[in-house]
């Protein structure tokens, strides 16, 4: 029997979002419908409702999500009801290109459920990046979850989006390393996430650079070694200062403007790699010196949701938190609930908050 539950949607560009009735059907062949207990509210709910991603209105907001499978359909294997999920938003397919050459985390054929939730007059709704959590209870393919150890859902649940981009950003597609040089540029809940992924994975210098002296305070709480603002200082001098005049071995541009993005370009020593994980709006553009892009050698690589394989990841990352060696839980500042999401994009748009977190 299809489910009516509440849940948040979009209706129209610029409008305030509005808690509705959704109607979730049961799960089809490959399909979950999960129970959602928590979820994190990211840029990307709020750049969905500003018409920013595509005009598939209505939207279905929320996708940083943790919660309980509920049931499964036909052929499902790999979760069963009661387990306890991360939702990911990249479900791999095990067929295209990427995934027969052995880089699953690459897939260029994710999936997401068939079926699509409505609301109680029939219009169909768009869930963003193919989950929609701000709800009750979801309907998503199987494989965007993962099953992981019982922990606190608010915390854990930050691995389905940011968190896991920002962390990935350093330790898979920058491959931070022991003994490395690191610089985040911009340190919001990514880049944040970035630095502790630097920590974790063994720099001896990390370099924290934002324009709010907030953020570096948190910068410093998630293993920083030093802060810079670049509102006051010039950061690529200053990162250059920090690592005995040649720049870091790894900067991961966590802002996605062009500014920031020169500055991780010029602030890496040689055959050094950038990593943007920052995500641009399509206006923007960059020009270099091609004898630069030459000369200094290296890598310029981007990091979609941290080169991140979630059934590999998510269930290391929770492991590492249940340990105390990766503090999720300061990357959640508040706990709210389904009808404080406005406010809580107020609060985002501020730079109040890391992530808040709705809870169901
Ligand atoms: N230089 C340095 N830091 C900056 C600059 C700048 N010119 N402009 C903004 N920042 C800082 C902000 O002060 C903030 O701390 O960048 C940080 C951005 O953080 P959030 O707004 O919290 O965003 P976050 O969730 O971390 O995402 C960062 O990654 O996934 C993408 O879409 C996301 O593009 C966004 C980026
Ligand atoms: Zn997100
Ligand atoms: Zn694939």
């Amino acid at each position: 029997m299809p489910q009516t539950v509440k849940g948040v949607i979009s209706r129209a560009k610029g409008a305030d979002v509005e808690v509705v009735d959704v109607v979730v059907p049961d799960p089809g062949p490959g399909e979950a419908v999960v129970a959602i207990k928590t979820c994190g509210v990211c840029h990307t709910d709020l750049h969905y409702r500003e018409g920013g991603i595509n005009d598939d209105y209505p939207f279905l907001l929320g996708h940083e999500a943790a919660g309980t499978v509920e049931a499964v359909g036909e052929g499902v294997t790999e979760v069963a009801p009661g387990d306890f999920v991360i939702l990911n938003w990249r479900a791999v397919c095990g067929q295209c290109r990427a995934c027969a050459k052995g880089k699953p985390w690459y897939c260029f054929d994710t999936h997401n459920a068939k079926q699509k939730m409505t609301l109680t007059d029939g219009t169909e709704l768009t869930p963003a990046l193919g989950i929609g959590a701000f709800i009750e209870k979801t309907l998503v393919a199987a494989g965007q979850c993962t099953k992981v150890p019982e922990a606190d859902a608010a915390a854990v649940g930050l691995l389905g989006c940011g968190v896991m981009a920002g962390f990935g950003a350093a330790v898979n597609t920058g491959g931070v390393t022991r003994g490395d040089s690191v610089a985040v540029i911009g340190c919001g809940g990514v880049g944040n996430a970035a630095v502790a992924g630097a920590q974790v994975a063994g720099a001896t210098t990390i370099i924290a650079v934002d324009i709010d002296d907030r953020k570096l305070e948190q910068a410093r709480h998630f293993g920083a070694t030093h802060t810079v603002n670049s509102a006051t200082t010039d950061p690529v001098e200053a990162i250059r200062g920090l690592t005995g005049g040649n720049g870091a071995d790894v900067v991961v541009e966590a802002v996605g403007r062009p500014e920031t993005y020169e500055q991780a370009f010029y602030a890496r020593d040689l055959a050094g790699t950038v990593v943007l994980v920052g995500v641009p709006t399509p206006d923007k553009q960059v020009t270099l010196p091609m004898i630069e892009i030459f000369g200094r050698g290296g890598a310029l690589k981007s990091s979609w949701y941290g080169d991140c394989l979630p059934s590999r990841d998510f269930p290391m990352l929770v492991e590492l938190y249940k340990q105390g060696r990766f503090d999720l839980d300061a990357f959640v500042t508040e706990r709210i609930g389904l009808g404080d999401i406005e406010a809580a994009f107020d609060k985002m748009h501020a730079g109040e908050v890391l992530r808040s977190v709705v809870e169901l």
